[in-house]
């Protein structure tokens, strides 16, 4: 196993099936582009046998599938088949939710029974600006089939000042009255916003006032997460929990066991590092091989981790997908 002076090793990993995306968000693209597949994204059965050599490799023990929007990718089929006997714990997928709906008996069949779902708005107008793609009600739907086929569902919702700050409390209830756990995600210095810091300071809310908003309709208590967890938890008394990921106001990289995979076949120990690791050649190469020269690329990554605080990354999250 490989650990850090921290303590820190990689036990979560997840897979960015392709970098493209049939939504174009504001805070992930900043010229509203529709998104591409890379040219040489990796087959799902390659991205498969990443995971199983990342297993013994590293010690991973939960998956989490994730984009661009993975529910578009041809190789999601044969990754999920491919990934099927690797006895991993959990594995979860995090979506825009729009193919929710036709792709939910092959996620269940898969074993998959929790999703997180991107929605940062319930105003239909304010959904189409800062998406730019999709459809709310679609999205809407599909939760409520998800969900009344069992999977737990989790909404990441990222605040921004002059754009949804209105939509905090609607949203909330919302997820309350369904049963859905929303999770508020501070607005992160990544791709076009680590340069443009105008852009970001504009937009960003902090955990104080977001909590201060949410204070004004319901009380609340902070709730036990575990150790490793991004999310910061609360309960609202009698109706669920909240939570939020406060990248800035509480800053979790002493504790963080991420491990990221892109379509690419790249390796990223951290989101706030430029650095990657290239692993694409590794894959066709038998168990023997491909194993050792995993570990000095995986020991690299985990020294590519923050020691206190995410500081911004020129990675695009289209790329690696949160
Ligand atoms: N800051 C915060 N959250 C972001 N996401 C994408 N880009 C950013 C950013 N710059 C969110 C998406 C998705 C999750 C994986 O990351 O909304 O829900």
């Amino acid at each position: 196993m490989i650990v850090d002076r921290q303590g820190r090793r990689f036990r979560n990993l997840r897979v960015s099936l392709t970098a493209a995306c049939n939504y174009a968000c504001t805070y992930c693209v900043p010229d509203g582009k529709r998104l591409v597949a890379a040219q040489d994204e990796l087959p799902g059965e390659a991205l498969a046998k990443g995971v199983a050599y990342l297993i013994e490799a590293a010690g991973i023990e939960r998956l989490r599938i994730t984009g661009g929007e993975p529910l578009i990718s041809p190789r999601l089929d044969g990754f999920l088949a491919a990934i099927a006997g690797l006895g991993l714990q959990d594995v979860a997928l995090t979506t825009n939710g729009q193919l929710l709906s036709r792709k939910l008996p092959r996620l269940q069949e898969a074993g998959i029974r929790r999703l997180n779902v991107s929605l940062d708005t319930l105003d239909a107008s304010a959904f189409r600006r800062i998406a730019r793609g999709g459809d709310l009600a679609t999205v809407l739907e599909g939760m409520r089939q998800a969900s009344a086929a069992g999977m737990r569902i989790k909404v990441n919702m990222v605040p921004m000042r002059g754009q949804n700050l209105d939509q905090v409390l609607p949203l909330l209830d919302y997820c309350l009255e369904h049963g859905y756990e929303l999770r508020f995600i501070e607005l992160m210095r990544m791709g076009h916003l680590a340069r443009d810091s105008n852009a970001f300071l504009q937009q960003f809310v902090s955990l104080e006032q977001l909590l201060a908003l949410i204070g004004q309709a319901h009380s609340y208590q902070q709730a036990s997460a575990p150790m490793d967890a991004t999310a910061l938890r609360y309960q609202v008394a009698g109706k669920g929990h909240f939570g939020v990921i406060a990248n800035e106001s509480v800053p979790f990289c002493r504790t963080c066991s991420r491990l990221r995979l892109s379509s690419t076949g790249w390796l990223h120990g951290c989101l706030s590092s430029g650095n990657r690791h290239f692993v694409g050649d590794l894959l066709g190469k038998p168990r023997h091989e491909a194993l050792p020269a995993l570990q000095r690329l995986l020991v690299k990554a985990l020294g590519d981790k923050q020691e206190l605080a995410f500081s911004g990354g020129v990675t695009v999250m289209k790329v690696i997908g949160g």
